[in-house]
This record gives C-alpha cells, sequence and structure tokens, in this order.
C-alpha cells in the first residue's frame, strides 16, 4: 500500500466559541453564539439578547482561554504536527464594523500560535467558525449583507499581515454549505430568520456573499503570504441512494449537486453550476450580484480542500410526508449510527476523497472526524475504546483513499480535549482524547485527564498512521 506522506499533518481540531470562554475579557465583543442558549440550537430565530438565569455554554467553554499553554503541552505530548483553532471574530473586531483592530485579542491569538511552533505543532487557523460579532446580525441581518464582504476581508486581511510568519494553513468559513441545515442560518450566516423572510433567497445570497468573500481572501493570503494555502471547509456527506431505484440515484446526485459540489465547483473552479443557477432562476430567487463578483470567483479559486466528515446521507425519502434532512431520518440498513443519529461510515469517507480528488485534483485536508459519548471519569481516566476503532476504521479508509491515489496533507481529529458540542450545546457530547471535568451547567473543576485514546493517537502519529493496532 502506498504511505501517507512523510509531511503529514496529524493532528485535531477545536473552535474558538466552543472551547475559549472568557466571553466578554480582554475587550471582547459580543458574537451571535453568545446569546444562543441550550434551547434555542437547531433554530432559525433566535432571541439575540442576554437573559437572566440562562446558561450560554460559549461564555466558560472548556477554559482554553486560560488553560491553552497546558492544552498545546498535552497535544504535543500526543506528537500532534498540527492544530486547528478557530479565531474568534470578536477579539478582533469587536463589532465587526469597526475602524481598529483589538490588540489584545490580536496578542491573545499571537501567544498561541508561539506557543504551537515551541513544539513544532503548524497551526490550522479558521476565521469563522460558527459566529459572527452581533452587531452585525442586528443591524446588517449578518451576511445576507454584502457589506459583511468587506467587514470579513478586512479582519481576514489583518490576521494574514499579523501572523503570516506564523500561520500557513487557513480556512476562511468553516463548513461553508451548513448553512443548508436547520439552525445554520444563523450559526454559520448570521441571520436571525424573521417572518416574512424568504429563507430560500437568503441561503443563496448568504452563500454568494461568503463565497465571494472566500474568494477575496484566497486571493489576499496568497499574496500576503506565499506558499499558504486558504479556501473554506466544506461539510461533507456523500449521499447515497436511499434504493437502486434510479430516481433514488437521480436524487441523490441533485443532493450532491446542491450541497457539495454547488460550493466546490466556485471554490475551485470559480463557477456556479448548472443546477443552482437553474434553481435560483426556476424559484425565482433575487440574488444581489454586482458584475465584478464573477471575475473575483474566478481568480480566488482555491488551492486545496479542507472537509470534515462525520457521516454518509441517503437521498430523500421519496414517499414520506416529512422529508428527512442530512442529519435525520438517514438510516442506512447497511451502518450503525451514535446515539445522536450521526451514521458511522468510514467507506464513506474513502469515497468522499475519491470524489473531491478526482473531480477537483487539488489537495484534501481532513479537518475534522470523530465520534461522541457521554463518558464519565472513572479512576482518573476513560476507556475510551469505541472512540480507538471508530478512528482506527476512519484512518484506514484514509489511507485506502492515499492508495487510490489521492494527495492528503493531513487529519485533524474533532476535538483532542472535550469541548461544548455545536449542535447540543453540551459539554456531556464528549469527543476527546482528553478529558475535561465541566458539567453542561458549567460546574467542575476543568481538570484535564487523559483517556484510553490519548495513548493510541499517540502511536498512530508516531507510526505515520502505519500503526493503528
Ligand atoms: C461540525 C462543526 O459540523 O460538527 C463543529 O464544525 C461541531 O463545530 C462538530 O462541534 C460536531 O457536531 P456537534 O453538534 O456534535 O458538536
Amino acid at each position: 500500500m502506498k504511505k501517507f506522506r512523510s509531511d503529514f499533518l496529524w493532528g485535531g481540531a477545536c473552535a474558538a466559541n466552543q472551547c475559549e470562554g472568557a466571553w466578554n475579557k480582554d475587550g471582547k465583543g459580543l458574537s451571535t453564539i453568545d446569546v444562543l442558549s441550550i434551547d434555542e440550537r437547531h433554530k432559525d430565530h433566535v432571541t439575540l439578547e442576554l437573559r437572566e438565569n440562562v446558561i450560554y455554554p460559549s461564555h466558560k467553554g472548556n477554559q482554553f482561554y486560560e488553560k491553552y499553554k497546558e492544552d498545546i503541552r498535552l497535544l504535543a505530548e500526543m506528537g500532534f504536527k498540527c492544530f486547528r483553532l478557530s479565531i474568534n471574530w470578536t477579539r478582533i473586531f469587536p463589532n465587526g464594523d469597526d475602524e481598529e483592530p483589538n490588540e489584545l485579542g490580536l496578542q491573545f491569538y499571537e501567544n498561541i500560535f508561539k506557543e504551537c511552533k515551541k513544539y513544532n505543532i503548524e497551526p490550522l487557523v479558521t476565521l469563522s467558525h460558527c459566529e459572527m460579532p452581533l452587531n452585525l446580525t442586528k443591524n446588517y441581518k449578518g451576511w445576507a449583507n454584502r457589506k459583511c464582504i468587506d467587514f470579513f476581508v478586512k479582519y481576514a486581511t489583518t490576521c494574514f499581515k499579523r501572523y503570516k510568519d506564523l500561520v500557513k494553513y487557513w480556512i476562511t468559513f468553516n463548513e461553508i454549505n451548513f448553512i443548508f441545515n436547520i439552525g445554520y442560518l444563523y450559526q454559520n450566516g448570521g441571520v436571525n430568520l424573521e417572518e416574512g423572510d424568504n429563507k430560500r433567497e437568503l441561503l443563496y445570497q448568504v452563500a454568494h456573499n461568503q463565497l465571494v468573500a472566500n474568494a477575496k481572501c484566497v486571493i489576499e493570503c496568497l499574496e500576503i503570504i506565499p506558499g499558504s494555502y486558504c479556501n473554506a471547509s466544506l461539510s461533507s456527506t456523500i449521499c447515497y441512494p436511499r434504493s437502486s431505484d434510479p430516481l433514488d440515484y437521480y436524487e441523490a446526485l441533485k443532493d450532491m449537486n446542491e450541497y457539495q459540489y454547488g460550493f466546490l465547483d466556485v471554490m475551485c473552479n470559480g463557477e456556479y453550476n448548472y443546477q443552482w443557477l437553474n434553481t435560483i432562476e426556476k424559484e425565482n430567487l433575487h440574488i444581489e450580484t454586482e458584475p465584478e463578483d464573477f471575475a473575483i470567483l474566478k481568480k480566488g479559486t482555491a488551492n486545496y480542500i479542507p472537509f470534515s466528515y462525520y457521516f454518509s446521507g441517503l437521498s430523500i425519502d421519496r414517499t414520506a410526508e416529512v422529508t428527512s434532512d442530512r442529519i435525520h431520518n438517514n438510516d442506512n440498513p447497511y451502518l450503525d449510527k451514535t446515539e445522536w443519529g450521526f451514521i458511522v461510515d468510514p467507506t464513506g469517507l474513502r469515497s468522499a476523497c475519491d470524489v473531491y480528488f478526482g473531480r477537483y485534483n487539488k489537495p484534501l485536508f481532513i479537518v475534522e472526524n470523530g465520534i461522541a459519548k457521554c463518558e464519565e471519569l472513572v479512576d482518573g481516566t476513560v476507556h475510551d475504546d469505541y472512540r480507538i476503532d471508530y478512528f482506527r476504521n476512519h484512518i484506514n479508509a484514509l489511507h485506502q483513499a492515499v492508495d487510490d491515489g489521492c494527495d492528503i496533507l493531513g487529519f485533524t481529529s474533532w476535538a483532542p480535549i472535550d469541548l461544548i458540542s455545536q449542535g447540543e450545546g453540551k459539554m456531556s457530547k464528549r469527543y476527546g482524547f482528553i478529558y475535561v471535568d465541566i458539567n453542561d451547567d458549567g460546574s467542575g473543576t476543568g481538570n484535564r485527564y487523559k483517556k484510553d485514546s490519548f495513548y493510541w493517537y499517540k502511536k498512530v502519529i508516531t507510526s505515520n498512521g502505519e500503526d493503528l493496532d
């Protein structure tokens, strides 16, 4: 079998709002997620105000803001070559439309990146991971407003310039396609849906504005940091036909065209695909564009494809009254699922690599993959053999994709250290190799404990993915 590249970047990934806490420290502004309570997840309309006696998980996170040195030391102990984390936009530009950046915020991330470099860990940095300045949501309607393109590019270039000697791998938007899932027009697009809004129109408008912003960032990044990599990441959901009925194959194709290629075609080839253009025309969606947008999309094509992979999907159930979404009603008789309904499908990861690499011929980076469980600490550890099995099977599938001829730059697990779940807003949905003693209500010591998978992943990294026993 072909081997993983000798410079393969093994590591793990997290996001600012899920781990940092310190939501109002050192000049940070309010972000959309700071007003999102546990109860308001998976909703298209949110209160947008802080209320008394409500738990806002982002306010405490897993205490990474205070503990980042300890955490990075633990990652280094596992042999990490790469650490993916996100910058919180509101630490740099607290309101999003500020004239000047907040120096304390810039300094915080500089300290983190320097700490990584101390251990030869390559930072992989996301600029927008499920949040944006609340001010932009309240006063501009989030990414539905194209003014956000300039605000974001200003924020991004401020980071590119400041960190050009420290960071080479960039992700503009986390899972740019996830807006199509309920609740994520707000979490990823900063749009709080009001009565009378045309959701379909807003979805495509947000997508267009973010795609233009992405292309502009790619252009800036490659100019400011020669040799760097920059693109938005994709939430990968390979869609299988529900049956061998040709109609199901057609539905699967349509889903891939909308949810996967619809974004990748623009990011990698600089062009909208026929299905998106047709949808916009047929549904009579009014999308605001400027003539120069299309030249920017063409010029700002990306040089790698970062993507997250948790599950595969099935084409819609044509017989059901309630349509399935990409996470629910997707039971596949050949596959197990987690208690949160995530279908476990290692071969889907291999197929995803083959599909993206075959279609776009750009290096890939798996920037998220992992399994959550409710876990309890017993005698200072967790025996998480299910997590070891999960990663063994997925890394094996990845190895097969390498053997198929795909160029894969790296793999960052989600998430090496327990953190708040994005979908549920809870600590108890745990993904880590490292257990964090914090409960759903925010109580707990915050202490870190190594699970069994900690030692297993260390061995995987040391052997460059050869020893998966
Ligand atoms: C990805 C997100 O979609 O899924 C992460 O980028 C998120 O932020 C991860 O944490 C897992 O989802 P959840 O809802 O289990 O946290």
